[in-house]
C-alpha cells in the first residue's frame, strides 16, 4: 500500500476517549445489561478428569427455591449443528458442544447449569445435585501420555515443522562454541478483571441476541449462528466494552452456548457469569511449555546453527499448539542452519488457547535464555551478541523486513540503562544489602493485517460516526480509532465518535494478535477515501461549487473539513449544504493479503535489573527499559500503556505464575487471586517505555504495527538473565521462586 496517511491527531498522547465513561462507571460491560424478567444461570463443573457420569440426581435441586431448570446432558437441547460443520468463520477451540453426553474429558468440565430466579438461588441448588461419576484414569502430564505425542504440520498456515541447512551437521562441527539446555514454563491463566460473561436473550424462536464478553463479536455471531444452526444475521453479539482479555476471549467457549441453551429452555434472558475459579478451566490459558535449544556460534559470536524443539499440552476436547518456534527462532536471528519443532500431547486438562503473545512469549523466554548462556560461553557482552546477529531480512524466508530498527532498540535502552557500567562476572555487582543483576533480552511480534469494513456517517455541521465491529478490550482502541478518524476524514477529534462492540457493524476481526489498529485502521483510510469521493463528485456536479466541473481525481483532503486542489477548496458542509443533505455516508475496507516481497515484525530490547535477597533469595525487579520498534505510534500514552502492561504481565511470568493442578482430582489448585499470584504494586519498578524507528508505510497508511503483545515477549528472559548475573544460579524452569534459587 502507497498511502500514507498524515498525521494530525495521529501520533499525540490522548486521553482515552471512554476514559470519562470509565471511571465513572458509565461504561457497559456485557454482564451490565439488564433484561427484562433475566434469570441466572450457575455453572456446575465436573470435580473428576476422566470418566463419564454414571448419574446425576437433580430432584432436589429442582425443588429447591427460584430454580426454573437444571440442565445437564440428560435434558438438555441437542443444538442443530450439522454434523462435521465446517469452519464457521469464529473461533471455537473447545469444540465440544456443552452438555452434549456423558463423557468427562478434564475437571471443570460443565456436566450442569441451574438456571434460576437469582443467583444465590441457582447457586444453592448446584450444592444439591447428586452425581456419580465412572471415574478413570487421567494424564495431566506429558509424561502420563506419551501415546499421544503428535507433530502437527502448521499453524496459520505456517509450518511448525520447520528447517533450513543441515542442522546436524553444524552441530556436529567441533571447533564452534555451543550450548544445549531445556527451559521449561508452567501453566499460566489470563486472568483479566472482567470474568467473562454472557447474557443470552431469544427474541423468538429463531432470533438470539448476546450481550457477550468477547474479542470477536463478528466470530462469536458466526460460531453461535452455527452451533444453533441459524442464520448469521438471526444471531446478535454486543459488546461495547471488555475489561481485559489477553487471549481468553477471541474463542467462544462453552459457557456462552450453554447461555443460550438455557434461555431457550426457560424462555427468559439468562445470564451467565464465569466465577473466578471456573476462569481457571472453563475460558483457556497458556499450555505449559519444554523447550530445548541447542545453539552453536563461531567465536566472533555469529550463529551456526539454531535447534529449537519444543513440547506442550493440549485436551481431549480440541487442538493447540503453543507456537514457540514460529514466535521466536523463525524470525529472532539468522544462521546457517535452524530448526524447529512442535509436539504436543493430549492430557485430561482443559483447553489450552492464546494468551497474550501465544507463542512469542514462551518462545523468546527460552531463545534469549539460550543466548545469555551463549555469551557467557563465548565471553561476549549479550548485548553485543545480539547485535552481531542482527539481521535485515526474515531467516526463514529470506525475505527483508519491511523496516527493522532492533540496533537502535538495543543502543537507546544501554544508554538510558547505563549497560556500559556492566560487570559480567555472576555476583559481581553486589553491594551492601542486595545480589544485583542485570539482564537482556530481544522482545519481538509479527504485524498482522487482517480483513475490515468500516462505516462513516458525515453529518451537516461537520460531526461523524463511524463504525465497525472491532473492540477495546482496555487497549485503547476506541481512542486510536478515533485519532486516525479524524484525520482520514478530515475533522478534529472531538467531532468523531467511533462505535464498536456489535455485530450489526460491518465487520471486523479478532482483536488478536495485535492486529487491529493496524487492520481497523487500514479500513478507516479507505472509508474516508470513499466519503471524500462521493463529496467530490457532489462537489463537481454544483455549478455553485467552488470545485465546479473540475476532474474529481485532482480532488483530496485540504486541511481540515474541507475538500480541493492546491488553489480552490469547498467545506465539507457547504458541499452538503449544496446538495440538500442533512448527511452523507460511505463505507470502505480492506482485504488480508500476503506480501511475498517483504517481511512485517516488531522487535524491541528490554533491560532489567533485579536485586536479589542474598539470604532468602527473594528476587526484586528493581528497574526495568524497554524500547520498541513498532513503526509509527497512534498513541503514545495508550501505545506505552500496552507496553508497560505487557512488561508487568512477564515480571508476573518470571517470577509468579503457576497454575498447578491437583494430581488427584486434575482440577487447578491455584484457581483465585489469593493462590494465583499476579504481581502487585510493590513488584512493580518503574517502567521506561521508549519508542524508536519510522513510520511503515510499506505496512499501512498509519505506518504503524501493533502493540498489543510485544511487550511481553522476552521479558521473562531478561529477568532470567539478570538473576543469573546476580546470583549465578540458572533457573530454567518458570517462574522462578525462591526455592529454585535456595536449592
Ligand atoms: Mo491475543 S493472545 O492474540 O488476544
Amino acid at each position: 500500500m502507497s498511502i500514507e496517511l498524515k498525521p494530525r491527531a495521529v501520533g499525540q498522547p490522548l486521553n482515552r476517549v471512554d476514559g470519562r465513561l470509565k471511571v465513572t462507571g458509565g461504561a457497559k460491560y456485557p454482564a451490565e445489561f439488564a433484561p427484562a424478567n433475566l434469570a441466572y444461570g450457575y455453572l456446575v463443573g465436573s470435580t473428576v478428569a476422566k470418566g463419564h457420569i454414571r448419574s446425576i440426581d437433580v430432584s432436589a435441586a429442582e425443588k429447591a427455591p427460584g430454580v426454573l431448570a437444571v440442565l445437564t446432558h440428560q435434558n438438555a437441547p441437542k443444538l442443530g449443528e450439522p454434523p462435521n460443520a465446517k469452519d464457521s468463520g469464529g473461533i471455537r477451540i473447545e469444540q465440544r458442544i456443552p452438555l452434549s453426553d456423558a463423557k468427562v474429558h478434564y475437571a471443570g468440565q460443565y456436566i450442569a447449569v441451574i438456571v434460576a430466579t437469582s443467583l444465590e438461588e441457582a447457586r444453592y441448588a448446584a450444592g444439591l445435585l447428586r452425581v456419580d461419576y465412572e471415574v478413570e484414569p487421567h494424564a495431566l502430564h506429558k509424561e502420563e501420555a506419551p501415546q499421544t505425542a503428535h507433530q502437527p504440520d502448521e499453524s496459520n498456515g505456517e509450518k511448525l515443522q520447520e528447517h533450513k541447512g543441515d542442522i546436524a551437521a553444524v552441530l556436529a562441527q567441533p571447533d564452534l562454541i555451543k550450548i544445549e539446555q531445556t527451559y521449561s514454563t508452567p501453566t499460566e491463566t489470563h486472568n483479566p478483571m472482567e470474568c467473562s460473561a454472557t447474557i443470552a436473550e431469544w427474541q423468538d424462536s429463531k432470533h438470539l441476541v448476546l450481550y457477550d464478553s468477547t474479542q470477536y463479536v463478528k466470530g462469536a455471531q458466526a460460531v453461535v449462528a452455527q452451533a444453533f444452526n441459524l442464520p448469521r444475521e438471526n444471531v446478535r453479539i454486543i459488546c461495547p466494552f471488555v475489561g481485559g482479555a489477553f487471549g481468553c476471549k477471541g474463542p467462544v467457549w462453552p459457557h456462552t452456548i450453554a447461555a443460550a441453551m438455557a434461555a431457550q429452555v426457560v424462555k427468559r434472558p439468562v445470564r451467565i457469569e464465569v466465577t473466578r475459579q471456573l476462569m481457571f478451566s472453563g475460558t483457556g490459558h497458556r499450555t505449559p511449555t519444554f523447550q530445548t535449544i541447542a545453539l552453536a556460534a563461531n567465536r566472533d559470536g555469529r550463529l551456526q546453527a539454531m535447534r529449537h524443539t519444543s513440547e506442550m499440552l493440549t485436551s481431549p476436547v480440541g487442538a493447540w499448539v503453543e507456537t514457540c518456534g514460529i514466535g521466536s527462532t523463525n524470525v529472532l536471528y539468522d544462521a546457517p542452519a535452524i530448526e524447529f519443532s512442535h509436539t504436543v500431547f493430549t492430557v485430561n486438562v482443559s483447553q489450552p488457547s492464546f494468551m497474550r503473545a501465544p507463542g512469542e512469549c514462551p518462545g523468546t523466554y527460552a531463545v534469549e535464555c539460550a543466548m545469555d548462556e551463549l555469551a557467557y560461553a563465548l565471553g561476549m557482552d549479550p548485548v553485543q551478541l545480539r547485535l552481531v546477529n542482527n539481521s535485515p531480512n526474515h531467516p526463514i524466508k529470506g525475505v527483508p523486513w519491511s523496516t527493522k530498527h532492533l540496533r537502535e532498540c538495543y543502543e537507546l535502552g544501554a544508554d538510558r540503562f547505563g549497560w556500559n557500567k556492566r560487570k559480567p562476572e555472576p555476583g559481581s555487582m553486589k553491594d551492601d544489602r542486595w545480589l544485583r543483576g542485570w539482564g537482556v533480552a530481544t522482545a519481538t511480534y509479527p504485524a498482522k493485517k487482517w480483513d475490515a469494513d468500516v462505516h462513516i456517517q458525515l453529518h451537516a455541521g461537520g460531526k461523524a460516526i463511524v463504525r465497525c465491529a472491532s473492540h477495546d478490550l482496555g487497549t485503547g482502541a476506541y481512542t486510536a480509532f478515533t485519532q486516525i478518524s479524524a484525520d482520514a476524514i478530515g475533522l478534529p477529534v472531538e467531532d468523531v465518535t467511533f462505535e464498536l462492540g456489535s455485530s450489526d457493524f460491518p465487520y471486523g476481526p479478532v482483536a488478536g494478535g495485535s492486529n487491529s489498529t493496524a487492520t481497523v485502521g487500514s479500513a478507516i483510510v479507505v472509508a474516508a477515501q470513499k466519503l471524500h469521493e462521493k463529496l467530490a463528485a457532489l462537489a463537481v456536479a454544483d455549478k455553485e461549487s467552488p470545485l465546479a466541473g473540475m476532474n474529481t481525481g485532482k480532488i483530496n483532503l485540504v486541511g481540515t473539513r474541507r475538500l480541493g486542489d492546491g488553489s480552490k477548496s469547498v467545506s465539507f458542509d457547504d458541499i452538503l449544504h449544496s446538495a440538500g443533505m442533512k448527511s452523507i455516508h460511505a463505507e470502505g475496507g480492506i482485504k488480508e493479503e500476503e506480501d511475498k516481497k517483504l517481511g512485517f515484525q516488531s522487535f524491541g530490547a528490554h533491560f532489567c535489573e533485579v536485586n536479589v535477597d542474598p539470604e532468602l533469595f527473594a528476587v526484586h525487579v528493581s528497574r526495568f527499559v524497554s524500547v520498541m520498534d513498532c513503526g509509527r505510534v497512534i498513541n503514545p500514552k495508550t501505545g506505552g500503556s500496552q507496553i508497560l502492561g505487557g512488561v508487568v504481565m512477564g515480571i508476573g511470568m518470571a517470577l509468579e505464575e503457576h497454575t498447578a493442578y491437583d494430581r488427584k482430582t486434575g482440577l487447578p489448585a491455584t484457581r483465585n487471586l489469593a493462590d494465583y499470584h499476579v504481581p502487585v504494586n510493590a513488584d512493580i519498578p518503574k517502567i521506561e517505555v521508549h519508542f524508536v524507528g519510522e513510520p511503515d508505510f510499506a505496512f499501512n497508511p498509519m505506518g504503524s504495527r501493533g502493540m498489543g503483545e510485544i511487550g511481553i515477549t522476552g521479558v521473562a528472559a531478561a529477568i532470567a538473565n539478570a538473576v543469573f548475573h546476580a546470583t549465578g544460579k540458572r533457573v530454567r524452569d518458570l517462574p522462578i521462586t525462591l526455592d529454585k534459587l535456595l536449592a
